[in-house]
């Protein structure tokens, strides 16, 4: 459905508002005239895209722990949400090999706080909770995973997504499976996302453009890991249109969904990277990195997404080709550290304009 009008006007609450996704959502629900409101424990990096944006200004930004019932649930009952995308997360396989308790209880129990605040909630609301890919039991194999398929993860991080969508079809069975209650729920599982403003650790397009900036190759471990890249607003686009066709009844109350790019995208880490360094200047390619086997812990080899299901039930499918999504990727970046960056705020509103309209040339069904 086309999710244009869906969230003119509305208020929408985002968990983990000063994060990569966080941002650039926020970013698209201003442009749709959405009145959004934030909750998140911190600003998570340095830079940080929220603050390159000043999205402080623009939004009801609030500071809590999604742990905290008493941080949450004020601010449903003081805003009465229409919307809520819970992205709040520790969300970084390194990070849960060094803080396993602090990545579990940040992507369990943070689940499962957000998922008992909206218990009391008695308007009508539709709610997002964002997962990931990594949430089945991975079997190396060269399938997509569908939906149906078993939770799983051998690394902590993996297991807290899984376990996360655990907790969520057991709340939705327990409490939101009845016809009365106005509250509906999904969750969306996506991978692999890449785009303008990511400072994360350990993420390889951060690593290239940091290194780059400091006109030094980057250090690259995993050279042929395969991965299905996709831009940041791909996802966020499958995110909105499945919370605005919850909102509007559409019978996939409680479900889940995939959201990735067509297998053809998939590239390797290496590719990837020698296509970066083309759009950021690097006459040649191969100067731009050097290979070392220096991975210190382990991550699964391969793993994408079936997302027949969200093409089928929400008409949803991804826009860009992969050099569209490179160069938006390169775009952004070569702006915030050119001499002039000027207003990232209007140039990031600017990507997703023209997100938009590729989207509208190629009648995907959320922009007509
Ligand atoms: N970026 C990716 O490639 C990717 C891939 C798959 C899934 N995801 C999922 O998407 C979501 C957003 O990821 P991201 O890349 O934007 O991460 P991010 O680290 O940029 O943002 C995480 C956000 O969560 C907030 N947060 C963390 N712990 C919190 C707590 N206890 N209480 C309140 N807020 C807390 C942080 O302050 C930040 O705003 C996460 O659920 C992540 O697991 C991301």
């Amino acid at each position: 459905m086309n999710f244009n009008s869906a969230y003119s006007g509305k208020r929408v609450l985002i968990t983990g508002h000063t994060g990569f996704k966080g941002s650039w959502l926020c970013c698209w629900l201003l442009k749709m005239n959405a009145v959004v409101i934030g909750l998140s424990d911190k600003i998570p990096t340095q830079p940080s895209i929220f603050e390159v944006l000043n999205l402080e200004n623009k939004i009801e930004h609030h500071k809590g722990d999604v742990r905290n019932l008493d941080d949450i649930k004020p601010l449903i009952k003081k805003y009465k949400p229409d919307f809520i995308f819970h992205l709040a997360a520790q969300p970084l396989v390194s990070v849960s090999y060094q803080n396993p308790l602090e990545t579990l209880s940040t992507n369990i129990l943070g689940a499962s706080v957000l998922l008992e605040a909206i218990r009391e909630i008695d308007h009508p609301c539709a709610v997002v909770m964002v997962t990931s890919d990594k949430c089945y039991e991975n079997n190396e194999w060269v399938w997509g995973y569908r939906e149906t398929d078993a939770m799983g993860g051998k690394d902590i991080y993996s297991a807290s997504k899984g376990a996360a969508e655990l907790v969520f079809k057991a709340y939705f069975q327990s409490f939101f499976s009845r016809p009365d209650t106005p509250i509906r729920l999904a969750t969306g599982r996506a991978g692999n996302v890449v785009g303008g403003g990511d400072w994360s650790k350990d993420r390889i397009i951060v690593d290239c453009i940091r290194s780059w900036t400091n006109a030094k190759p980057v250090e690259i471990r995993s050279p042929n890991s395969t991965r299905p890249w996709q831009h940041v607003l791909e996802p966020l686009s499958g995110y909105l249109a499945l919370a605005a066709s919850l909102y509007a009844e559409a019978p996939i109350n409680g479900e889940s969904f995939n959201f990735g790019p067509k297998s053809e995208q998939n590239r390797t880490v290496v590719e990837l990277i020698e296509d970066l360094a083309v759009q950021w200047g690097f006459g040649d390619a191969k100067e731009a990195y050097f290979i070392t086997s220096n991975t210190s812990y382990a991550e699964a080899e391969l793993l994408k997404l079936n997302c027949d299901k969200a093409h089928s039930k929400l008409k949803w499918q991804s826009n860009l080709e992969y050099d569209e999504c490179v160069r938006l990727l390169s775009d952004w970046y070569k702006k915030y550290y050119s001499s002039e960056n000027g207003n990232m705020f209007e140039f990031t509103i600017s990507q997703i304009a023209s997100y938009e309209d590729r989207a509208q040339d190629r009648l995907i069904s959320w922009a007509k």
